[in-house]
């Protein structure tokens, strides 16, 4: 699939199939794509535990069940818990060395490039690293992290929702995870049991009202050739909701023995 199909095609799935495990190659390769993802000097702060319903623990299930939108972690084969390690930021300087040695920073010699780096950004770095644990840039990365994860998902016919979690502590001591890190969701994976259109595409803003060019004042013009070419490459996709959504709905929470209103 090309990425802009793939694009098109992620959404939210929160009805998938419990009886069809998903293959933990499967999960290694969202983890991969993952792990590429950039990172602000190079220090990948994210992490992730995938916790297989058919072989985790009980201790490790029952840490994360029972909240909100519970249903959707209770038929999900795999749930990503993905947290946030501040520590990563302790190895910063020998990341940012590494990154040197891969001729992927600065220009010049590089002795003299050396010498920039230990003299003049490892201090300045050394100075502010705590403050570069808190909440704010290593979340950005995380994210990016977590949407190349979530793309090779869907380019393999899998469906994710990713699920805020006030429980952060209680995981974390289920699955073992420092005290330090830092849960920032839980993800479900596994394969669809919703038409890959869900529905259709979810509402967003106005594309106007998002973004601007040079100045606050200016909106973006969204141009119709772009909206068509990308509609004919498969990213704009029918809007929600589609005919025949609610009952799909009605036939999915009765497959899956979702009690109605189905929302917690
Ligand atoms: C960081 C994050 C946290 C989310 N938390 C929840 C959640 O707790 N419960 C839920 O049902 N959906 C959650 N979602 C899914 C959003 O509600 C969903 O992305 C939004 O409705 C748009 O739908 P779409 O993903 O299909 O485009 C979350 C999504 C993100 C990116």
């Amino acid at each position: 699939m090309e990425l802009r199909e793939v694009i098109g095609r992620r959404r939210s799935i929160r009805f998938v199939r419990p009886y069809k495990m998903v293959e933990p190659e499967k999960i290694q390769m969202m983890l991969e794509a993952s792990r590429l993802a950039s990172h602000w000097g190079n220090v990948q702060s994210l992490r992730a535990v995938a916790v297989f319903r058919d072989t985790a623990p009980k201790e490790v299930l029952d840490s994360i069940e029972g909240f909100i939108v519970g249903w959707q972690i209770r038929i999900a084969p795999v749930i990503l818990v993905w947290y946030l390690d501040p520590n990563a930021v302790d190895v910063q300087g020998d990341r940012l060395r590494e990154l040197l040695d891969a001729g992927a920073l600065g220009f010049g010699p590089k002795k003299e490039r050396v010498e920039a780096l230990e003299k003049t950004l490892l201090p300045i770095f050394a100075a502010i690293g705590e403050s570069l644990k808190e909440p704010g840039l290593n979340e950005v990365d995380c994210g990016q992290g977590i949407a190349q994860a979530t793309l090779m998902a869907y380019d393999m016919g899998l469906g994710t929702c990713c699920l805020g979690t006030p429980h952060g502590e209680k995981i974390k001591k289920g699955l073992g995870i420092p005290e330090h890190c830092r849960v920032l969701l839980l993800q479900t994976v596994g394969y669809p049991a919703e038409h890959w259109e869900a529905g259709g595409q979810r509402p967003r803003l106005p594309f106007e009202e998002l973004y601007q060019m040079n100045h606050f004042s200016t909106p973006f013009e969204r141009k119709a050739e772009v909206v068509e070419e990308l509609k004919r490459d498969k990213m704009i996709t029918r809007p929600a909701p589609l005919p025949d959504r609610e009952d799909e709905l009605a036939f999915l929470q009765q497959a899956l023995g979702i009690e109605p209103p189905g929302l917690l």
